[in-house]
């Protein structure tokens, strides 16, 4: 069953290390504000969390840009804050500025979370399941479907944190100040999340995608004392985001044994983009826009699967700029096994045209 899914879907025979030429290509935030029909819906559906909780609204829009463009993989729509909310914690997507949750400021909030074995968490994310279920009976046969989740660190930086913050101030506060806390709270962020993936790979995901968009900051916070004061623990990278991560990844195959995970370490550069695979076991490496394609190929194994990295400004740029990048990536990419992506999600401006002419150079090229 599992096998001839893998062989009907080339974004699956890429993640088990087949070379496919052009490769299959998806984009991170595929579903979004730069397509009309995605506005419409979001206007139908009210606030943003009504959308991510309503299946119906839910699976419009995941495959909305299967329709318009053909992608290769679809993404649930969904959003990586909605584990924070399971958990009991207030969030808010507030119109023009972004996410605002009540900021977790110390012990006392922390033990108001849902603990990780409550049921109540699995109830509140049912909708995501449904639409999951849903999704997969709509698609295509031949799209994969990844479902997704926040790393722990990054999750815990927006509960930590309340908001997005330019440099994560309040997270990196917390792991000098009271690291046992924070090391409480990325342990139940991994135990919940890991069912949270297990179970939609058991609704229908094909393959699942870690977002771990806040690696940038954690070399800062190498430097101060009494966050690693035990080298056993490895470097700041290490102990609070690709540790945590591995023992998700070992959690979801402990229980579905050939699970396909890709892991995106956001701006974790070239030295921890290239760990990424050998310290999570993650099945594939989603690359930003930030490190070198080629770089990074010469750098790991043939065998490695990359995914990325077209810059989104080369994107909103489009004309040969926007060619020329495609063909870098088909050419640090050429003969080995590699899924076709942006570096970060695609933003609101984006002319729709671009994304056509990408694709149009993409199949065309080899
Ligand atoms: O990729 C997809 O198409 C799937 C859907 C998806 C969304 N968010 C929808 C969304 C995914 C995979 C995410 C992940 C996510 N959410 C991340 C990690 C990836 C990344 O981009 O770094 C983070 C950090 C978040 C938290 C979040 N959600 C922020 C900071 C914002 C505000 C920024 C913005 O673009 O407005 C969101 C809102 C959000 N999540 C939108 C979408 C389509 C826009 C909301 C709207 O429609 O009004």
């Amino acid at each position: 069953m599992a096998e001839a899914r893998t062989a009907d879907r080339p974004v699956l025979r890429v993640m088990s290390g087949e070379a496919i030429s052009p490769p299959p290509a998806w984009m991170m935030r595929q579903a979004g504000r730069y397509l009309p029909e995605y506005r419409a819906t979001r206007a139908e559906a009210g606030s943003f969390l009504d959308l991510c909780y309503n299946p119906a609204f839910a699976t419009e829009v995941t495959l909305q840009p299967i329709r318009r463009f053909g992608f290769e993989a679809s993404i649930l729509f969904s959003d990586i804050l909605v584990v924070p909310h399971a958990l009991g914690q207030d969030v808010r997507f507030v119109e023009g500025e972004g996410p605002r949750l009540d900021a977790l400021q110390g012990r006392a909030q922390f033990e108001r979370l849902r603990e990780a074995g409550d049921p109540a968490i699995f109830s509140h994310l049912a909708p995501v399941f449904e639409a999951v279920e849903r999704i997969r009976g709509a698609l295509p046969n031949e799209t994969t479907l990844l479902g997704f989740c926040g790393a722990p660190w990054t999750v815990a930086s927006y509960m930590i944190g309340g908001r997005g913050t330019v440099d994560l101030a309040p997270a990196r506060a917390l792991a000098v100040s009271d690291p046992a806390l924070l090391d409480a709270l990325l342990d139940r962020l991994v135990a919940v999340q890991t069912e949270y993936l297990v179970r939609q790979l058991r609704a229908g995901a094909d393959a699942v995608q870690i977002f771990e968009s806040h690696a940038g900051v954690l070399p800062a916070l190498e430097q101060k004392a009494g966050v690693l004061p035990d080298s056993s623990d490895g470097d700041a990278l290490k102990r609070f985001s690709l540790g945590p991560i591995a023992r998700m990844v070992q959690g979801i195959r402990a229980q579905v044994p050939d699970a396909k995970i890709i892991v995106f370490a956001k701006g974790s550069g070239l030295e921890g983009h290239a760990r990424v695979v050998p310290e999570t076991g993650a099945s594939a490496v989603g690359v930003d826009w930030g490190v070198d394609l080629a770089a990074m190929r010469a750098r790991v194994p043939a065998s490695t699967v990359t995914q990325g990295n077209l810059h989104p400004e080369t994107l909103i740029e489009g004309g040969r700029a926007l060619d020329a990048a495609v063909d870098a990536i088909l050419e640090a990419t050429a003969g080995l096994p590699h899924i076709f992506n942006l570096g970060h999600g695609i933003t609101p401006q984006t002319p729709i045209a671009h994304v056509e002419q990408m694709l149009t150079r993409l199949r065309a090229g080899r």
